[in-house]
């Protein structure tokens, strides 16, 4: 006699997720995809188990070198940040990730979230005033943060090491402790300043933080982490800044501004907000102190401290709810080392892209390797191709591509009615809560091996029974429709498992099979009796050129450049306005279709700097206003200080095609003019020319 159970009814789980805001002054590689896949696959995951699941992000756009790198670009930083959000939600949307909502931290919702934890903390007694002294750069008239400080190290002496660590010897320090210090700016001596500082008193927040870090929501090798720190001290954190800072103004405070890592995770609660408000869901129902909701972080373990510390002990003193889980992945290497820009393995979403290399490939390589925990996952371009390759396209593809034609040819499209063994389909979905409970834990790779270990059984199954053989004998016509059956119900399966990893393919094939989106609980039930549409390719296999020219593309010519043709360019640069021999009164005659073929346009140096290991060159930074910045290498250092450069307006030849160099690449050309006598004289417009004009 058994016990009557109903039958379970999956609870809903209500979860909001977020990965990492990424910094609005730089591109999406390869190494934040780790953390932008991770967290996509178990999102999808999530919603296929028909949990109510909301993922959420944003670009992260305050700070100091935001501000100065729109200067330099001679735009306002609300235009550079526009331009960045652009560009990394195509990259996002390139690699098939589906947020719900991609905000931006420079929002109101976000100033409005920011300045009132902010306020709810001074209410709990929780900030302190203090005057320090910091290092200050007297000609742009900057506090300069530590990344923008160099000098030699102070335990051993290194040259031309940044204020916050040497990348030498390895130790860490205060900026103002570096010898002979200067303005990465400006390059002037800084001076020490005193200014007054805000600061979190996040020591009086130890005996929370030591009970929450143990409570479960950090991975065991985080929580270990977070006694290493307790036991250094909790020191109070620094959330001012001096303006000019881009970012938000602390209330009551004038001239001051909110660190960027202040309203950074904020930015998590104001994108919900603002999705929150367009999508009708109640706020406090997801972020209110006593939520049922879950609010799951994924981070890399860089920023581990932020999330583990500042920001539970901001929540909480604020009277919000505090994350269920935060969990920490490692970081990527690419064959065995750092990501490099000389060896073009620092490799930019957009140039993988470019190269129509398939954005399932990387999400299924990541998969493979992550396994939930902090450890550093190796990109090995060779076992990437190899990979793919043999699983993806030799074992799942195959299933389909072996069977579907003889379901057309001989049966119409029909699927049986029915199969009369079972066995290897019962095994196949009972693997469905294995499957998912590797995928709840984030242990991907495990749940990919076990999905993999299924489709080499379904592969056997199709090689044992020979169905090509079968369709020539017409008295094995119905176990020749029970054996295409029986595979497609597995080739089925095996997409279901797959979809978190690869949604694109799925819907691929869920055209294919004919059938609705899948969801987790479809892994339940029979495929029979259904007509399915005809088979055509799904997926290629890696073509090793491809990778070596996303390689090649990546790479930045540190590397001498073949002699001589780049130092003619160069000379060209310095004296294109000089006929070709000084002897010649003028060149041959061009006609005017020849003459306008040359887009001359009006530049303005937004920087100019000496190029380590030349002579001759100064590398500017030309505004070209709408047409965005250009880098050009100008032989016109013998006549030139750079900084009596920057600011001035000048022409240059814009559509030159771009040169590499042995210094980077070249990307146009400054007019110049020089004869016999001595000296060398870039061209001016008479003022008020407006950079990106047309010279005709
Ligand atoms: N803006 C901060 C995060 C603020 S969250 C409130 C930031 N931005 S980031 O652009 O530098 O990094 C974004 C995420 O990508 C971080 O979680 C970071 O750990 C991750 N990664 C950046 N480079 C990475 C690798 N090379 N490998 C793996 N993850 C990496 O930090
Ligand atoms: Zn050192």
């Amino acid at each position: 006699m058994a016990a009557f159970r109903a039958p379970a009814a999956p609870m809903s789980r209500q979860i909001l997720v977020t990965s990492a805001l990424p910094y609005a002054n730089g591109s999406i590689h390869l190494g934040h995809l780790v953390e932008y896949i991770q967290t996509d696959i178990w999102v999808r995951f999530q919603k296929m188990r028909g949990h109510d699941c909301r993922y959420m992000c944003a670009d992260d756009t305050h700070g100091t070198a935001i501000m100065l790198r729109a200067e330099k670009e001679g735009i306002t930083p609300e235009t550079l940040i526009g331009r960045v959000w652009d560009e990394h939600t195509r990259d996002f949307a390139g690699f098939h990730i589906g947020f719900d909502h991609y905000y931006s931290t420079h929002s109101d919702e976000n100033r409005a979230l920011a300045s009132k934890i902010y306020l709810s903390l001074k209410d709990a007694g929780l900030i302190d005033v203090k005057t320090i002294a910091q290092l200050y750069d007297p000609v742009k008239n900057l506090f300069l943060p530590d990344r923008f400080i160099k000098g030699e190290c102070p335990k051993c002496g290194a040259l031309d090491q940044y204020g916050d660590n040497c990348e030498v010897c390895g130790a860490t320090y205060s900026p103002t402790e570096l010898k002979n210090p200067v303005s990465a700016v400006s390059g002037a001596t800084p001076v020490h300043k005193d200014s007054e500082h805000y600061f979190f008193k996040l020591g009086a927040c130890e005996a929370f933080l030591r009970e929450w870090t143990t409570s479960g929501a950090l991975q065991a090798e985080a929580s270990n982490k977070m006694q290493e720190w307790f036991a250094s001290g909790l020191n109070n954190w620094d959330i001012s800044r001096d303006a000019p800072y881009f970012g938000f103004e602390i209330p009551g405070a004038p001239g001051k501004y909110f660190y960027v890592w202040l309203d950074a995770p904020v930015g998590y609660m104001a994108s919900f907000a603002k999705y929150a408000a367009d999508n009708g869901l109640d706020f406090d129902a997801w972020w209110g102190a006593d939520s049922k909701t879950e609010l799951v972080h994924f981070i890399g373990k860089d920023i581990l401290y932020f999330h583990a510390l500042f920001w539970p002990a901001m929540l909480k003193n604020a009277g919000y709810r505090l994350p269920t889980a935060v969990y920490a992945h490692g970081f990527l290497t690419v064959n065995g080392q750092k990501m490099s820009k000389s060896r073009g393995t620092f490799i930019t979403a957009e140039s993988y892209l470019a190269q129509k290399l398939n954005p399932e490939w990387l999400r299924y390589y990541y998969a493979a390797k992550l396994n939930g925990s902090m450890e550093d996952i190796d990109l090995n371009l060779d076992d990437f191709i190899a990979r793919v390759n043999s699983d993806l396209v030799g074992k799942f593809i195959n299933i389909a591509s072996r069977t579907a034609g003889f379901i057309h040819k001989n049966f119409d499209g029909k699927l049986a009615d029915g199969v009369a063994n079972l066995e290897l389909i019962g095994a196949f979905q009972a693997a469905a809560s294995d499957i998912a409970a590797h995928y709840e834990a984030r242990d991907y790779g495990r749940a990919l091996r076990e999905i993999m270990a299924l489709a080499d059984r379904a592969n056997q199954y199709v090689a044992d029974e020979k169905p090509w053989e079968l369709a020539k004998k017409p008295e094995a016509v119905y176990r020749l429709h029970e054996v295409c059956t029986v595979a497609l119900n597995c080739f089925r399966l095996l997409t279901l498992y797959l979809k978190p990893v690869l949604p694109k393919l799925a819907e691929q094939v869920e055209a294919f099979l004919n059938i609705a989106p899948l969801a987790w609980e479809d892994s339940q039930s029979l495929f029979i009796r259904h007509r399915i549409n005809e088979y055509s390719h799904l997926m290629t296999r890696i073509d090793p050129k491809a990778i070596e020219a996303m390689v090649d593309a990546n790479k930045q010519n540190l590397e001498p450049a073949p002699a001589p043709a780049p130092v003619r360019h160069a000379e060209a640069q310095a004296h294109a306005a000089q006929p070709a021999a000084a002897s010649a009164p003028v060149a041959e005659t061009i006609s005017i279709d020849d003459f306008a073929k040359i887009d001359l346009r009006i530049a303005r140096i937004a920087n100019a700097e000496h190029v380590e290991g030349a002579d001759k060159l100064l590398r500017l930074t030309l505004d070209l206003g709408d047409l965005g910045t250009r880098q050009v290498f100008a032989g016109i250092k013998s006549a030139y200080a750079p900084e009596t450069l920057v600011g001035r307006y000048t022409v240059m030849v814009a559509n030159l095609a771009p040169r590499k160099m042995k210094f980077g690449m070249s990307e146009g050309m400054v007019l110049a003019a020089s004869g016999d006598a001595p000296g060398l004289f870039i061209l001016s417009p008479d003022s008020g020319a407006q950079a990106g004009m047309k010279v005709k």
